[in-house]
């Protein structure tokens, strides 16, 4: 059988990925007893930079199947002793793991680690380059909000629509914005390589130096455009990312354009944000804890996506 990797969204067609969104709805985060589809099989972590969300739901996720995880301790490792990545990979590819799950601040780490290895790599993270997994956990949150939104208004005889449509069918005429510091972000990357495949209407608001030339929309006010869309993607400032601060301060920036109560005032727009938050800067502490904020369903999506990621490339 042919070695699927996920580097980028584009890895998958939109069936397949409607199809890890309907396995991942039969899926729980906390399976007791877990699913053994992945019994028998272990995988490696390596994560050459750090994470909170991305490593632990991937390792909780391979766990709820039924497989065995090991984690390359970075700091522990030989890379530290002047081994290249690429003799890493093929390293721990001699011992036939069943998938490794990476993470690098290079773009295009991932590729390349796939070149050294005969089992699935699957990108969790990759500089400014990609983000895969997050980009669909978006997507399902997304689909998952506008769903129950839909089942909500459906009151004739009190009957609830029991199949869910395709996710294009439930995210038809959306409209986001992705606002931040685009221009370093891999989740913007890959949400936006996602999102446009599935025809959603994207603005991308930031400040110009957080902005690349592109074909979609932009605005540098977020007031101008609060009134046109559905859903906020807020971006943390990816300051490590930065050879040169050529802006002012974080605060400067949140004046312009965190995510406010204020901003948000009673509109009928929801709130997502990868993770980790610069409180205050990206999003307020008051949206925060609005129930329009999706921050920790994203993450609680994460491990089901995850979950059924791992089934489709690694069962
Ligand atoms: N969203 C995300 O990638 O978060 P972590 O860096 O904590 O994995």
């Amino acid at each position: 059988m042919r070695i699927r990797h996920l580097i980028r969204t584009t890895d998958l067609q939109l069936d397949e990925i409607e199809k890890i969104f309907r396995h991942a709805d039969s899926l729980c985060v906390n399976t007791t007893p877990p699913n053994k589809t992945l019994q028998n099989k272990r995988f490696i972590t390596i994560f050459f930079e750090n994470s909170t969300r991305t490593l632990s739901s991937f390792e909780i996720a391979i766990k709820n199947l039924g497989g065995e995880v090991i984690r390359l301790d970075i700091a522990k490792s030989s890379t530290t002793k002047g081994e290249s990545i690429a003799d890493t990979a093929a390293t721990l590819n001699a011992m036939q793991p069943h998938g490794i799950i990476t993470r690098h601040n290079s773009a295009g780490a991932s590729n390349f680690l796939a070149k050294f290895t005969s089992c699935p790599i699957i990108n969790g993270g990759d500089g400014a380059h990609a983000h895969p997994t997050q980009a669909l956990l978006d997507l399902y949150t997304i689909r998952q909000h506008f769903w129950q939104k839909q089942q909500s208004g459906i009151t004739h005889d009190n009957m609830r629509r029991t199949t869910i449509p395709d996710t294009l069918d439930i995210i038809r005429n959306k409209r986001i914005a992705i606002v931040g510091d685009i221009k370093n972000s891999r989740v913007a990357n890959s949400n936006i390589e996602l999102l446009s495949r599935l025809g959603v209407d994207i603005t991308l608001v930031s400040p110009p130096h957080f902005l690349y030339k592109t074909r979609f929309k932009t605005s540098y006010n977020l007031h101008e455009i609060i009134d046109q869309i559905d859903i906020i993607m807020a971006l943390r400032t990816q300051t490590e990312r930065h050879n040169n601060q050529i802006y002012g301060s974080l605060k400067d920036y949140a004046n312009r354009f965190c995510i406010t109560k204020e901003l948000l005032g009673n509109r009928d727009i929801i709130v997502l944000h990868p993770g980790p938050v610069h409180r205050n800067i990206d999003i307020d502490d008051e949206t925060l804890s609005d129930p329009r904020c999706k921050i920790l369903q994203q993450v609680g999506n994460g491990v089901k996506i995850r979950m059924a990621v791992m089934e489709f490339l690694c069962a």
